[in-house]
């Protein structure tokens, strides 16, 4: 069979770990395939979904910025992506759909989520930072979970609120604000790109959290944020983000080749590897 082709747009990519990942897996697997970068603009999604439709392409990830901005151009939205209105996994349905799916709620869950205690969850108090890509997708894997207590805070506030529109129960609270506001929550959630490798970090100090505070990093590279860093010397439970990273991978690999591919210390330390 003719080698199967993947990959992942978005803008910019040239950071992204998937390729190492999803590479790894297709030699593993024995799968004739290949998955590339494919760094496009807005303008240029449509072509690219013509690809998937002509049999190009057998698949694609979705990520910043256009988790949402790709949805017009698909035949349907489904499970998760339409709970969350963002779309990380583009494959073609049996009928020559075009279907997009959201993986990221599994990595979230996988990952994170599932690993909370169910003891008094939904009397915990989630702070999310940040109201990018992904926030909808840790909305939505919090309050599956039972968890109803969910505050975002958002440098521009006007994208919170509209995240706000598709999950009312949340609570938007100032950014100037975060610190005063992450004094009484018992799980905080980075979700913007603060912490990044080469980019900026948080400048607030987060002096007064609870010693109990759970602190959970979408960011793993580096594979240790300056938060998370700072965290751990005082105490804090931390998580980063890679094992969501691989687990919406693996994911979105099954999805397109009907072979579940494993997340286990091999992966996990060549990814590692691939970060330092
Ligand atoms: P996008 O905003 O295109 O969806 P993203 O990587 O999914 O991109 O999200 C970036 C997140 O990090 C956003 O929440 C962003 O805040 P804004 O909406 O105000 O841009 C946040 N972010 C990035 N740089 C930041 C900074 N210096 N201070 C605070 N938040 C920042």
């Amino acid at each position: 069979m003719r080698e199967k082709k993947f990959g992942i747009i978005g803008k910019p990519l040239s950071h992204s770990l998937s390729p190492a990942l999803h590479n790894f897996w297709i030699k593993k697997n024995k799968v004739s395939a290949n998955y590339s970068l494919i760094e496009v603009e807005l303008s240029e999604i449509g072509e690219v979904i013509k690809k998937i439709k002509n049999h190009e392409l057998q698949g694609i990830n979705v990520t910043v910025p256009y988790k949402q901005a790709v949805i017009p151009f698909l035949d349907s939205i489904i499970g998760d992506a339409k709970e969350t209105l963002s779309v990380n996994t583009i494959n073609l349905n049996n009928e020559g759909k075009v279907i997009g799916n959201n993986t990221d709620v599994y990595g979230l869950e996988k990952s994170f989520t599932n690993k909370l205690s169910d003891k008094n969850l939904d009397q915990n108090k989630v702070l999310i930072l940040g109201a990018g890509g992904v926030t909808p997708s840790v909305i939505y894997a919090l309050s599956k979970k039972g968890i109803k207590k969910i505050f975002i805070s958002n440098r521009t506030i006007k994208k919170a609120e509209i995240i706000k529109e598709r999950f009312p129960f949340i609570e938007i609270i100032e950014w100037k604000s975060i610190e005063t506001a992450a004094e009484n929550m018992n799980i905080i959630i980075n979700a913007t790109s603060l912490g990044l490798v080469n980019g900026n970090n948080f400048e607030q100090d987060f002096k007064t959290i609870k010693p109990s505070l759970i602190y959970y990093d979408i960011i793993y590279n580096p594979e240790e944020t300056m938060m998370i860093k700072k965290f751990k010397k005082r105490g804090i439970k931390t998580f980063n983000g890679l094992e969501m990273f691989m687990y919406q991978a693996q994911k979105s690999f099954s999805l397109w080749n009907k072979i579940i591919p494993m997340v286990d210390e091999e992966v996990k330390q060549t990814m590692t590897l691939r970060i330092k």
